[in-house]
Order: C-alpha cells, then sequence, then structure tokens
C-alpha cells in the first residue's frame, strides 16, 4: 500500500461542518486500485480527486459497476469501529461475482476501508446516530465499445461523515404494482448500479404523490413482499417478526440478518418465509398488524407509518416507533456505538 504524502496534507487542511446531512461532504482522501492483465495492482491512497475517463470506458455504456455501503462508528470517542465489515466484503465480492467482474482480495478491500477511516478518524462523528459513512465501489475501466465482460477495472474507497439518512419521522411507502425491481435470474440481490436506476422513476412517482418509498413486489406473483429501493422491510403481525426470505431477487441486507439475530435472542419469533402484500393488508385493516419497519445501514431502522396505493387507498399501520422496533433498533444501535455488550463478534475496533 502507497500512502500519498500529499493526502495526509490534504486531511490536516480539512474541517467538517457541523451539521454534515447524509453523503455531501466527503472526506478528502480516497483509496483505489487497478485490475489490468488478470491482477491486482498497488493500493493506493491519495488525496480525493476528479476521474479522468475515456467516453469509451465501458461503464459508461454498460454499467458494470458494484458498490457497498458500510459505516465506521465512533460515538464518544469509542471507535472508530466497523460493523460486520466482512460481510460487507463478502457481500461485494458476491456482487462481483453476478456482474462478471473480479472479487477483491481482502486484504486489499479491508486496507482500503481501514487506511481510509484512519487518516479520517479525527471525522467520525461523535454523536449518537452519526458516523463515518464509507463507500466501496468498483467499475469497469476498459475502453472499447464492444458489448463483452470488461478487462480492466477499478476499485476505489470513498467516505462521508453524515448524519442521520432520514430527516422526518415515520415513512409512508408506496406498494408498487406497475414497476419491477427484481426478476428470478437477474441481478437483484447484488448491489450494482442498474438496480438503483431502475428504480429512480418509481422514486419520483413516490415523491409526486408525497409517499417516501417505493415498496416492490415480486415480479413472478405481483403479491410478495420484496424490498425498498434500499432497505429491507419488517412487519410485526400477531406479535411475530415477519420478513421476506431472501431470494435472488432481493439484496440480503447486513441490518436485517442481525435485527433478526437480535430478535430471536429477545425470545421473538422470526418468521422469514414469503410475505404476501394481500394477506399484509388484511392483518393492518384487522389491527394484527401492530408495527412495520425498513432496515439498512444508512437508515438503521426505520417506522413505516402507513402503506399506499396510487389509487389514494391508505393502510395505516403506527406513526411512530413500535415497542419491537424501539427495542430493536436501540439494541442494534448499542451494539454499534459499543454501549451495548457485543455478545455476537460482530464490532472490530481500528486498530
Ligand atoms: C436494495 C437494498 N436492500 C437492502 C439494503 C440494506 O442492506 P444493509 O443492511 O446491508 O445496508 C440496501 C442497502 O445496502 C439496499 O441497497
Amino acid at each position: 500500500m502507497k500512502i500519498y504524502q500529499e493526502a495526509i496534507e490534504a486531511i490536516s487542511k480539512f474541517t467538517m461542518p457541523d451539521n454534515v446531512g447524509f453523503g455531501k461532504v466527503l472526506l478528502p482522501v480516497m483509496a483505489s486500485c487497478e485490475y489490468k492483465d488478470g491482477k491486482w495492482g498497488e493500493l493506493e491512497i491519495t488525496p480525493y480527486k476528479k476521474l479522468e475517463l475515456d467516453p469509451t470506458c465501458k461503464v459508461l455504456h454498460y454499467g458494470q459497476e458494484i458498490f457497498e455501503g458500510m459505516k465506521a462508528y465512533n460515538f464518544s470517542g469509542n471507535g472508530p469501529n466497523f460493523f460486520r465489515e466482512v460481510d460487507n466484503m463478502d457481500r461485494f465480492n458476491r456482487s462481483a461475482a453476478r456482474m462478471a467482474m473480479p472479487g477483491v482480495p481482502k486484504e486489499i478491500f479491508i486496507n482500503a476501508v481501514h487506511e481510509v477511516t484512519r487518516l479520517g478518524k479525527n471525522f467520525v462523528p461523535k454523536r449518537s446516530g452519526e458516523s463515518l459513512y464509507i463507500r466501496p465501489f468498483m467499475f469497469a475501466t476498459e475502453c472499447n465499445l464492444g458489448i463483452k465482460p470488461a478487462e480492466e477495472f477499478l476499485f476505489m474507497v470513498i467516505a462521508s461523515p453524515v448524519g442521520s439518512y432520514f430527516q422526518g419521522g415515520s415513512l409512508k411507502v408506496l406498494i408498487e404494482r406497475e414497476m419491477i425491481r427484481a426478476c428470478p435470474g437477474g441481478m437483484g440481490a447484488a448491489k450494482t448500479g442498474g438496480n438503483y436506476a431502475g428504480s429512480l422513476l418509481s422514486a419520483k412517482k413516490v415523491k409526486e404523490l408525497g409517499f417516501d418509498q417505493t415498496l416492490w413486489l415480486s415480479a413472478t406473483d405481483k403479491d410478495s413482499v420484496e424490498e425498498m429501493s434500499g432497505m429491507n422491510f419488517f412487519a410485526v403481525i400477531n406479535g411475530e417478526l415477519h420478513t421476506p426470505k431472501i431470494t435472488d431477487t432481493i439484496l440480503d441486507g447486513i441490518t436485517r440478518k442481525s435485527l433478526i439475530t437480535l430478535a430471536k435472542d429477545m425470545g421473538i419469533t422470526v418468521v422469514e418465509e414469503t410475505l404476501s402484500i394481500a394477506t399484509l393488508i388484511e392483518a393492518i385493516k384487522k389491527g394484527e398488524c401492530s408495527e412495520a419497519f425498513a432496515c439498512g445501514t444508512a437508515a438503521i431502522l426505520q417506522p413505516i407509518s402507513s402503506l399506499h396505493e396510487v389509487s389514494g387507498q391508505a393502510y395505516q399501520i403506527k406513526d411512530e416507533y413500535g415497542p419491537i422496533s424501539k427495542r430493536l433498533r436501540e439494541t442494534l444501535l448499542g451494539i454499534q456505538e459499543r454501549t451495548i455488550e457485543d455478545k455476537f463478534n460482530w464490532v472490530t475496533v481500528l486498530k
């Protein structure tokens, strides 16, 4: 690994506003590593800078790109520490395999994440709910217009000190009955740009209708709940915690699987099965669905107050954190921020 003196200088001149928002303020350093001739080059830590790309760079045309979203926490100066970082790396490499890209070796992935965090350690916010959001990504850099898997790639890591993802309270969610996010055999389980690009038209509709998020349904039956565009979905029905089981059309969320482990540990029954939207709506109408929430690294856990149809029909759930979502959120965040014992060994403190 090569750390450029200019990167150290850039960090020493950096100042951070008190209110950072989400993803707007970037650390002035970045990590990059090139893949060429069938092998990875040296990991470099440089000042944050613009990239120069040839107009035929394959990612610009064919979207061969993947990314991850992870956080370093530093609550009250307890860190910086990471949460299940190897799970992010493993998912990154599963996304790479699906998108015909080379895997990134552990040494490169973890060193890049750690070194960017180490340089920026004075800028990992210390208030609860804040963190350093870390964005590893990789894209095809080979230049020519042929439609075939690229043979040259760039792996990079950038990082952004962040506050909370949602400013408002609970979420109003549109049931998307027209468009589809993913299909069996497709790339829905990969964290690749195309999945997010494909969700944006629905996001636009959601905003125009005055809602916050899209709830995607299965391409196969147009009834099974899948997930949101950047978060997994949970509902509490008759006291049991329900979430769609992971298939190749759903992103295997690290927050999701952590919440499942925590819920089971609390003695809550967890049901990971197909979750029909018709059944869910019935349960809401009968008062059997007492809570629903969305979860993900960026958002942590956010209550869902209501589901909506395009027609205007609304199904009200609960306008705030219910007892299960509140307890799960506090426990998860407590482990991430190191105020609660990490009995599952999820946390790595930066050395
Ligand atoms: C489509 C999608 N689903 C779910 C999640 C939640 O995953 P995680 O909890 O690992 O952040 C994300 C965010 O990464 C996502 O982009």
